[in-house]
């Protein structure tokens, strides 16, 4: 693990790591759903993804989580990974069915027994933890019981969730974050099915990002009073570009970042749905109550932003490629990292939000162990160039405060299975072992190279 790569493209460490403040944080992210495993252990409950990975046809590979990276039983030595690198923060995410088995009633101590050792072994290493409540593994009994994110019902429980988990733990960690991603949550689970529950429906699907929205709200409302650890919100943000200068491509555009962007941003920051999506919607528009509105809007301390490519959208060829000048990753999203400076400042001056962190950005990639070493220098190039959009952001006026990695190993990810690889850790799913690839070296020697009486 600690074997220097022979060759990698390293020299510029210091130029880089010189246009950062020197708290900024660095750090790498995971999910509990795409590590653990131990779908089934210490009592915990299933959830959506554990019962979509059973459907047939459902993800690419036809595997499931299981097992995925068996990090329940390996916490130890993945810290140990994370201290190697010189982390400063990691992100994870709470299985909520793990400490509430179907969501509603009796908590799990095993549970919170198992975050409990994540945090002292975090603790131990110096490591910060920055905890997400909800990364996607609903639990089914929810759903079988009242439809999960389709009903109201769920906004209280998640509330109450969010709550206890304040209560056990909110000296312990350093932010937490409610939701990660609605948008793929409602789109991808309720509309397009690509992600549990597998439903198609789009008026279900916008009424499930309300719901979402919601429950965001009452968390923080819920939170609030029981910890004084900095709490907001993870939204991905992939900024939509016209790809011809025409007036169709313009309002195509528009509608795309209204769905994707403002549909979650204006709520939490400015009280209201933006009117021209409402307007597009029509019939699908979701219903929304007097104090829905008053409740998402909640002040946060952060923002969290997961960028990784841009849309490209065009009304004469639909599904037109982009033009790819920095290429494509493994999952044929372009590399386009101008965008998230551009982003960055756009959010700065359309929101005036509290201090961003990019809680997720990376690659995958089609990589391969050769000679017990993993050449992967569209990485290094990939995160090079993503962090030096992000210093020219900053240099520029948007307060962005840290940087987490997508992802500290290779997982499950989600519909692709264990086709895609995001880490800097390559992961062999057959003994499980981990090896550092010339990416994790890299960020290693960046981090190094910024902290270096750490
Ligand atoms: C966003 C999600 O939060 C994460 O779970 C996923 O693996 C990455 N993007 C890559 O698609």
């Amino acid at each position: 693990m600690t074997t220097a790569p022979t060759s990698d493209a390293s020299p510029d460490w210091a130029a880089l790591a010189g246009r950062f403040t020197p708290n900024f944080v660095w750090g790498s992210a995971t999910s509990a759903a795409q590590i653990e495993g131990a779908a089934f252990e210490d009592g915990k409950g299933e959830s959506i993804w554990d019962r979509y990975c059973r459907e047939p046809g459902r993800i690419k590979d036809g595997s499931n989580i299981d097992v995925a990276c068996d990090h329940y039983h390996r916490v130890k030595e993945d810290v140990a990974r994370m201290k190697w690198l010189g982390l400063k923060a990691y992100r994870f995410s709470m299985a909520w069915p793990r400490v509430q088995p179907t969501g509603k009633g009796a908590w799990n101590e095993a549970g919170f027994a198992f975050y409990a050792h994540v945090l002292d072994e975090l603790q131990a290493a110096g490591i910060q933890a920055h905890l997400t409540l909800y990364h996607w593994d609903l639990p089914q009994a929810l759903h079988d019981e009242f439809g999960g994110w389709t009903s109201r019902e769920v906004v209280p429980l998640f509330a109450a969730y969010a709550a206890e988990v304040a209560r056990r733990f909110g000296d312990r960690v350093a932010s937490i974050a409610t939701l990660n991603e609605p948008w793929c949550v409602a789109t991808l689970g309720y509309e397009t099915a690509q992600f549990a529950p597998g439903i198609t429906d789009r008026g279900v699907s916008m009424q499930v990002s309300h719901h979402l929205m919601m429950a965001h709200g009452a968390a923080i409302v819920a939170m609030r009073p029981l910890t004084r650890t900095p709490l907001g919100v993870v939204l991905n943000h992939t900024p939509s570009f016209a790809a011809e200068p025409i007036e169709a491509d313009r309002i195509a555009a528009r509608i795309d970042d209204g769905l994707t962007l403002r549909w979650y941003m204006d709520p939490i920051f400015r009280g209201s749905y933006p009117a021209d999506v409402i307007a597009y919607l029509g019939d699908d528009a979701p219903k929304i109550e007097a104090q829905d509105l008053a409740l998402i809007q909640q002040p946060l301390d952060f923002l969290g932003v997961n960028f990784y490519t841009r849309s490209f959208i065009s009304t004469r060829q639909p599904g037109m490629p982009a033009p790819g000048k920095m290429g494509f990753t493994d999952m044929g999203w372009e590399v386009y990292p101008q965008a998230l400076t551009q982003h960055l400042l756009r959010l700065t001056r359309d929101y005036a939000p509290p201090p961003i962190y990019i809680t997720e950005n990376g690659m995958a990639n089609a990589d391969e162990v050769i000679d017990g070493r993993v050449p992967d220098v569209a990485r290094i190039a990939y995160l090079r160039s993503h962090l030096e959009a992000l210093a020219t952001a900053v240099d520029l006026g948007a307060d962005v405060r840290g940087y987490f990695y997508w992802s500290l190993l290779d997982n499950f990810e989600w519909n692709s299975g264990y086709t895609k690889r995001f880490g800097l850790f390559h992961v062999d799913y057959g003994t499980q072992q981990r090896l550092a690839k010339d990416s994790a070296h890299w960020y290693r020697g960046l981090i190094k190279a910024h902290q270096p009486h750490q």
